[in-house]
């Protein structure tokens, strides 16, 4: 079923679809010993064949794959990654939810110039096993450098996962648009407004591929939502669907759901169950979800992101009905309320945290290491923003339904959270690791145009 995706005006077909869900290729590690994961990840421009034919589309990737590798390692893992920026900006790589030195976070205060070099190194912290991802964070360049092609996802693994003995199925997604010469458009105002959106969501660089899976078989899918600005509502109406993980590892147990809201920046682990059902669509779809757009029009009805394909029938696993001790924080030493706003009289100033846009020099206060901190996001705003911390990943407590607060109803470890319109959420969070700690809202487009501001951490 392809969508009314064909780029507009332009005589270009639509995207092949149909293909098994690629893999992600894997970045080789070249340490000689166990506990090192040495690489290189090279930032470079790329031309690809999307259709398949002579006509080709220009990318910016790393080391000349999109998405970017796959990052594999282990808790306790020192890492040595050198990164070579080949673009014509500056660039840098930001390891997107891990809890790295602020020196080695790729925030926009360290970035790398083109054509220069340099390290990233950090040990991975024991209990940070989860899905996340590494991205380019110079500022405002981080939006065209993401969907120019520059994101990859990364796993730690644990030694005692109790999920391991599922296979595993990868799905990044990414938001391509197009313009009709069949290359990738740049950001117009409704872009730099809204978000952007392009004509195809692709599935590690796929459009609409097929994932096989077998009548009862139980895989673990992880999912990263790459795309600049979609908050993609994911459902799988055949087949049971279980939340066993978020942003920074498994859940304490698995949570049955009948769809789940991914926002930009965001990643889950879910168990999908083969329940292939006549009369029943058997894809991933995505459903529609108003998130307060001016400018593009919302999505109307479900769309097909990825088919899925009975492969065969397998018995049931049994799935543990605890996954992993997670342990609430307790009260908060210090208190804050951010606020994001949008400024509708002033184009070149519009997005806000706290009533002003980001500037390199702005310090949004200082907060101390070891200490339990309480925030209240505040969505002040006509317009959803998936709000992001760097440096830690936060529990959310509660958050406002149509002005009602509501206990979150189960712990998870998160760097993202979406802050609807109108909404408020509350979030505690320990930064064990000193500097300077951005957040922001995780529509890159805001993000560049100011809708970040940071926290000195002493
Ligand atoms: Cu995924 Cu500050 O970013
Ligand atoms: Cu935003």
């Amino acid at each position: 079923t392809p969508l009314a995706a064909a780029p507009v005006g332009g005589p270009l077909p639509p995207l092949p679809s149909g293909e098994h869900l690629p893999a992600l290729p894997l970045l080789a590690n070249q340490a000689q010993e166990a506990g090192r994961f040495v690489a290189a990840l090279e930032a470079a421009p790329l031309q690809a064949a999307l259709w398949g034919d002579g006509r080709q589309t220009a990318f910016w990737a790393y080391n000349a794959s999109l998405p970017g590798p796959l990052i594999e390692l282990w808790e306790g893992d020192q890492l040595e990654i050198s990164f070579s920026n080949r673009l014509s900006q500056p660039s840098t790589i930001h390891w997107h939810g891990l809890p790295v030195p602020a020196e080695q976070d790729g925030n926009p205060h360290d970035p790398v110039p083109p054509g220069a070099q340099r390290q990233y190194r950090f040990t991975l912290p024991a209990g940070s096993a989860g899905t996340y991802w590494y991205h380019p964070h110079p500022h405002g360049h981080t939006a065209e450098q993401a969907f120019r092609g520059l994101a990859g996802a990364l796993i730690v693994r644990s030694r005692n996962d109790p999920l391991r003995h599922l296979p595993e199925q990868h799905l990044l997604f990414s938001d391509l648009k197009l313009d009709a010469d069949g290359q990738v458009a740049a950001n117009n105002m409704a872009d730099l407004h809204d978000g952007r959106e392009g004509q195809y969501v692709l599935i590690n660089g796929a459009w609409q591929p097929m994932i096989p899976l077998a009548q009862g078989e139980r895989q673990r899918w992880r999912l990263w939502n790459a795309t600049s600005s979609r908050i993609l509502k994911l459902a799988l109406p055949a087949h049971e669907v279980q939340l066993v993980g978020t942003d920074g590892g498994l859940l304490a147990a698995p949570q049955t759901i009948d769809s789940l809201l991914l926002s930009p920046g965001e990643r889950a682990e879910l168990v999908v169950t083969g329940r292939f059902r006549d009369g029943v669509p058997a894809g991933l779809i995505s459903q529609p979800y108003r998130r307060g757009k001016m400018m593009h029009a919302e999505q109307q009805q479900d769309e097909v992101l990825a088919g899925v394909m009975q492969h065969g029938m397998r018995p049931t696993q049994a799935l543990p009905a605890t996954l992993r001790p997670i342990a609430p924080l307790g009260a908060p030493g210090y208190r804050r309320r951010i606020e994001f706003s949008e400024n509708m009289a002033d184009m070149s100033a519009m997005f806000l945290i706290n009533g002003r846009r980001y500037d390199m020099n702005r310090i949004d206060g200082s907060g101390k290491v070891g200490r339990i901190e309480e925030w209240e996001l505040v969505g002040n705003a006509h317009m959803d923003h998936p709000f992001h911390l760097h440096g830690t990943q936060f529990q959310v407590l509660a958050r406002t339904v149509d002005g009602l607060w509501e206990d979150e109803p189960y712990l998870a470890w998160r760097d993202v959270v979406n802050v609807a319109a109108g909404q408020s959420v509350r979030i505690r969070f320990v930064q064990q690791l000193p500097g300077l700690r951005m957040f922001h809202c995780h529509i890159l487009e805001h993000e560049d145009q100011g809708m970040m501001a940071q926290i000195d951490f002493l």
